[in-house]
């Protein structure tokens, strides 16, 4: 996994049919997804539930890209060898998941896998200062993690760009996830995001019988994004 700026987008898996993963991670990557985009949710951080490790490590062998783990769960900690094993490329952890992050993003990176923190929409990103030496990526909410299909926070494009400035040239990717459309995108790539993950409005109108519509949708989405 190299490191680089150009704009990645990242269907989250939250907005496929859940009895078809194998099948919905194939028919993204061909039409045009550059990551893969895996919500964890544990019914207690965020008020819904989703799946665990054994699941992630069946999708894992569908994915060729980049499985990106975004885990909305507390505590993290139990958790981070097995998600590790399960084939992750990235794990991002919530800063606000418990007191703690510093270890946790340690401990990730122990598990030879990327580490990324991730901010809701009411925490400034300036606490993630010190912090950062010990991300391979930030991931700033553009919701309230717990749903797809929300609106998109407006107010956060001003977060990701202070946060770009203090990231400066490390190589850390910056992340938006939530209602991220092709009328939002082009604001959070300009104010400094490269990853942008969307559910809804890159599964919508397709299937996996007829995934023409994801590839429309990827498109649009890369479009404005790159103004
Ligand atoms: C929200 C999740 C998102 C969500 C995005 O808690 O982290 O990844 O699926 O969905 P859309 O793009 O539909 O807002
Ligand atoms: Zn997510």
């Amino acid at each position: 996994m190299s490191f680089d700026r150009s704009v990645k987008i990242a269907p989250s898996i939250l907005s496929a049919d859940f009895a078809d993963f194998g099948r919905e991670i194939q028919a993204v990557e061909a039409e045009g997804a550059d990551w893969i985009h895996v919500d964890v949710m544990d019914g207690h951080f965020v008020p819904n539930l989703t799946f665990g490790p054994p699941l992630v490590k069946a999708i894992r062998k569908h994915v060729t890209t980049v499985m990106d783990v975004h885990l909305m769960i507390a505590p993290v900690d139990p958790y981070i060898d097995a998600f590790a094993d399960a084939g992750a490329d990235i794990l991002t952890a919530h800063l606000e998941a418990g007191p703690h992050t510093h270890r946790t993003l340690q401990a990730i990176r122990g598990a030879g896998v990327k580490a990324g923190l991730a901010l809701n929409p009411g925490t400034p990103v300036e606490a993630a200062g010190p912090l950062l030496d010990l991300c391979d990526l930030v991931l700033v909410m553009t919701v309230n993690p717990g749903f797809g299909g929300q609106s998109f926070i407006a107010s956060q494009v001003e977060q990701v760009r202070r946060l770009r400035d203090m990231i400066g040239d490390r190589p850390i990717h910056i992340e938006t996830d939530g209602g991220v459309d092709p009328k939002t995108a082009r604001s959070v790539v300009e104010a400094g995001a490269d990853v942008l993950v969307a559910g809804s409005a890159v599964f919508r109108g397709g299937s996996v019988s007829n995934p023409a519509p994801y590839g429309e949708n990827i498109r649009a989405i890369r479009q404005a994004a790159q103004g």
